[in-house]
C-alpha cells in the first residue's frame, strides 16, 4: 500500500512526484518523501505523517531544480512512522537513493551482511540495506545502474518494487518488481514509473505494465525492460480508461459518497459486452476450454474482507445454477489449510486492487495446486489478474475510498455471469432460464438507483444511533453475507463494535448480547422467494425485540408482516431472492458513512487502515 513515483524528463520533476503521491494519499500511509538528483548530487527530503508535512519541510528547505527524481508515501512495515525510517533511503556514499513497496523477508541477513563490512545502517526498515547494496555493487558492473539493481534484486527475498536514482547518473531512474506493482506511464515531455496510474495520469494515459520479476530502465525518451539477468524482455502496453476527473470526487464531499452514488453505472458497466444478441453470456476473457469447464468438479473462492463477502453472495448463486460445489475461503487461512485443490478446481480470486497479498499467495498455492484460476478484479494490470489463468474486470472504475462498497456489487455481478457462464456451458440451466437472469441482472442499475433516492431516512437513523456501543446484523442465506458487510463497514468507519450472523445461529450464543435498546439490523428476506426463510427472520425479530433490542429491518416494498415488529423499517424495491444483495446492502453503506460523518471521523481514509494491503 506504499506510493511510488518516479520521473525523468523535460519538466520539474518535484511538482509531478508530489501531485503523483497526493493522488495515491487514498492508498493510506504514515510518512512521506521526494529525492532529486542535481547538479551530480541527491538531495532528499522526507518526513514522518501526511503530505503536508512533507509540503512544509520542502517550504522551509527548498529543493534545488531537477528534471529526475523520485517519491514515496510509506505505509509502516519494518520500523516505526518516523522521519528516520521514512523513504527515500539513501547508500553511506549519498550516491543512491531508494524507495520501495513491500517486504524484503531477507533484509535481516543482508543487514548483517553490511554491518560486518562496516555499513552504519540509519534506520529500522528492510528497505535501506538495498541502497547500501546497489552502492556496494556498482564498482563490479562498471558503476552501470541497471546492472546493478539486476544483481542486487537477484540477492533478494520476498515482495518488492523498488525504484532507484543515481546522483552520478542524472538522466535514469531504474525500477524493479516482484510480487508488488509497478507500472509505466509512457510520455511526451518525460516518462512516469508509479506503483498506481493514478500518479501519472494526469500527464499521460498511455501506460505499461511490468512482468514479475523485471527490471525497467527510464530515460526521457526511453524505457528498457529486462529480467534480472538483463536480458531485454517486452512489457504489455495499455490504455487508462480513466481520466483524472474519475479520481477526483465529482462534487461529492467524500469519495466514498461519490462511490455509492456510481453503483448503478459500475453495475450496468460490469455488464456491457458479457451478453450476446441472442442472450448467450459472453466472456471472452473467460479462456478456459469448454471441456475443462464441464470437468469441473469444485469452485473455491479466496479473497479477504468485502470481496470475500461478495463470494459468499455468489456461492448461493453458482450452486443454484451450476449443482457444483463452492467453498469460500478467507485467503489469509486458505493454504494454511492444506486444501483439496487439483485441475478439476476453479480457484476464483476476487480482489478490488488486484494486489491484496493474502490473495495473491492464495491464488499462487492454488496453481501449484493444478487448480485453474480466474481473477475477478477491479485494476487493470494488477498482479492478480496477470498471475491467474483468465481474468473477468470489473468495471467499477477507481475506487478510492478505502471502505468498498461499488467494488461489492460489481464482484456481485461479476461472478453471477461467472456462474451463469458455467451453467451455459455445463448445460445445468436452461437458456430462458438464463435469459431470465440475465433480465433480472439488467434491471439492478435502476433498481439501485431508486434505493440511492430514498437514502435520508437511513442517514437520520445513522445521526440517531451515533452513540450506540453496538450494532448487531442479522440475515438469512444471501443475506447473512450482506449481514456481515454491513458490520464490515461499520467496523471501518465508525470504529463501532458491529457482528453479522446468519439468524438461524441467534439462539446458538449472540442472543446472550441481546440488551435493551441495542440496535439490530435485520435483512429480511423477500417473502415471495422462500416463504420459509421469511417466516423464520420474522421470528428471529421476535426473539430479539422480545429482550428490549431496537430492530431496523431492511424490508422489500409491500411487506406489511414486518410492521408490528420494527422499529425502524428501510424500505428497498422488491427484487428477485439472488438479486436481494444488491439493493439491501445500499442502505448500510449510507448508514456506515452517516456514522462516521457523525463521529467526526475521517471517512475516506478510516484509522489503521490502507486500500490495498500488499503485505501478509
Ligand atoms: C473493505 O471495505 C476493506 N477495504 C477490505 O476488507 C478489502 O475489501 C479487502 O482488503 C480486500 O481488498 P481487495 O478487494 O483489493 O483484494
Amino acid at each position: 500500500m506504499c506510493g511510488i513515483v518516479g520521473y525523468v524528463g523535460q519538466k520539474q520533476a518535484l511538482e509531478i512526484i508530489v501531485a503523483g503521491l497526493r493522488r495515491m494519499e487514498y492508498r493510506g500511509y504514515d510518512s512521506a518523501g521526494v529525492a532529486v538528483v542535481a547538479d551530480g548530487k541527491l538531495e532528499v527530503r522526507k518526513k514522518a505523517g501526511k503530505l503536508v508535512n512533507l509540503e512544509t519541510l520542502l517550504g522551509a528547505d527548498p529543493l534545488p531544480n531537477s528534471t529526475t527524481g523520485i517519491g514515496h508515501t510509506r505505509w509502516a512495515t519494518h520500523g516505526g512512522p518516523t522521519d528516520r525510517n521514512a523513504h527515500p533511503h539513501v547508500s553511506s556514499d549519498d550516491r543512491i537513493a531508494v524507495i520501495h513497496n513491500g517486504i524484503i523477508e531477507n533484509f535481516q541477513s543482508l543487514r548483517a551482511e553490511l554491518e560486518s563490512s562496516g555499513v552504519i545502517l540509519e534506520s529500522e526498515t528492510d528497505t535501506e540495506v538495498v541502497a547500501h547494496l546497489i552502492s556496494k555493487a556498482l564498482p563490479s558492473v562498471d558503476h552501470d545502474l541497471p546492472r546493478a539493481m539486476q544483481a542486487v534484486c537477484s540477492r533478494l527475498e520476498g515482495a518488492f518494487t523498488l525504484v532507484v536514482v543515481d546522483s552520478e547518473q542524472p538522466d535514469l531512474v531504474v525500477g524493479a518488481r516482484r510480487n508488488s506493482p509497478l507500472v509505466v506511464g509512457l510520455g511526451t515531455d518525460g516518462n512516469f514509473l508509479a506503483s498506481d496510474v493514478a500518479a501519472f495520469v494526469d500527464h499521460t494515459r498511455n501506460a505499461m505494465e511490468l512482468g514479475q520479476d523485471q527490471i525497467v530502465i527510464l530515460r526521457a525518451d526511453s524505457v528498457v525492460v529486462t529480467d534480472f539477468s538483463g536480458n531485454v524482455e517486452q512489457a504489455k502496453p495499455f490504455t487508462i480508461d480513466w481520466d483524472a476527473s474519475a479520481a477526483e470526487k465529482g462534487g461529492f464531499d467524500l469519495f466514498m459518497q461519490k462511490e455509492i452514488s456510481e453503483q448503478p453505472k459500475a453495475v450496468a458497466d460490469s455488464l456491457l459486452g458479457r451478453i450476446d444478441e441472442s442472450h448467450r453470456i459472453k466472456l471472452d476473457e473467460f479462456n478456459l476450454e469448454p471441456a475443462i469447464i464441464r470437468d469441473l468438479k469444485k469452485v473455491i473462492v479466496v479473497a479477504c474482507g468485502t470481496a470475500a463477502h461478495a463470494g459468499m453472495v455468489a456461492k448461493y448463486a453458482i450452486e443454484h445454477w451450476t449443482h457444483l460445489p463452492v467453498d469460500v475461503e478467507l485467503a489469509s487461512e486458505f493454504r494454511y489449510r492444506d486444501p483439496i485443490v487439483g485441475p478439476d478446481s476453479l480457484v476464483i480470486a476476487i480482489s478490488q486492487s488486484g494486489e491484496t497479498m493474502d490473495t495473491l499467495m492464495a491464488l499462487r498455492h492454488a496453481k501449484e495446486q493444478g487448480a485453474r484460476t480466474l481473477a475477478i478484479c477491479n485494476t487493470v494490470g494488477s498482479t492478480i489478474p496477470r498471475e491467474s489463468d483468465a481474468v473477468i474486470y470489473t468495471y467499477a472504475g477507481p475506487e478510492i475510498a478505502v471502505a468498498s462498497t461499488k467494488a461489492f456489487l460489481t464482484q456481485i455481478t461479476a461472478t453471477y455471469l461467472v456462474g451463469l457462464f458455467l451453467a451455459q456451458t455445463r448445460g445445468t440451466m436452461f437458456e430462458d432460464e438464463i435469459r431470465s437472469v440475465l433480465a433480472e441482472l439488467n434491471d439492478m442499475p435502476s433498481q439501485v438507483d431508486l434505493v440511492l433516492d430514498t437514502t435520508e431516512p437511513v442517514q437520520k437513523l445513522a445521526r440517531k444511533l451515533a452513540s450506540a456501543r453496538s450494532v448487531l446484523f442479522l440475515g438469512r442465506h444471501v443475506g447473512y453475507p450482506v449481514a456481515l458487510e454491513g458490520a464490515l463497514k461499520l467496523k471501518e468507519l465508525a470504529y463501532m463494535h458491529a457482528e453479522g450472523f446468519p439468524a438461524g445461529e441467534l439462539k446458538h450464543g449472540p442472543i446472550a448480547l441481546i440488551e435493551p435498546g441495542i440496535p439490530v439490523v435485520v435483512i429480511v428476506p423477500s417473502p415471495s422467494g422462500r416463504a420459509v426463510l421469511h417466516d423464520k427472520m420474522i421470528s428471529n425479530i421476535q426473539e430479539v425485540r422480545a429482550r428490549g433490542a431496537q430492530v431496523i429491518a431492511i424490508a422489500e416494498e409491500g411487506d406489511e408482516s414486518i410492521v408490528p415488529f420494527a422499529d425502524h423499517i428501510i424500505r428497498i424495491p422488491a427484487v428477485p431472492t439472488l438479486m436481494q444483495p444488491l439493493v439491501a446492502v445500499v442502505p448500510l453503506q449510507v448508514f456506515a458513512l452517516e456514522m462516521a460523518r457523525e463521529r467526526g471521523h475521517d471517512v475516506d481514509q478510516p484509522r489503521n487502515l490502507a486500500k490495498s494491503v500488499t503485505v501478509e
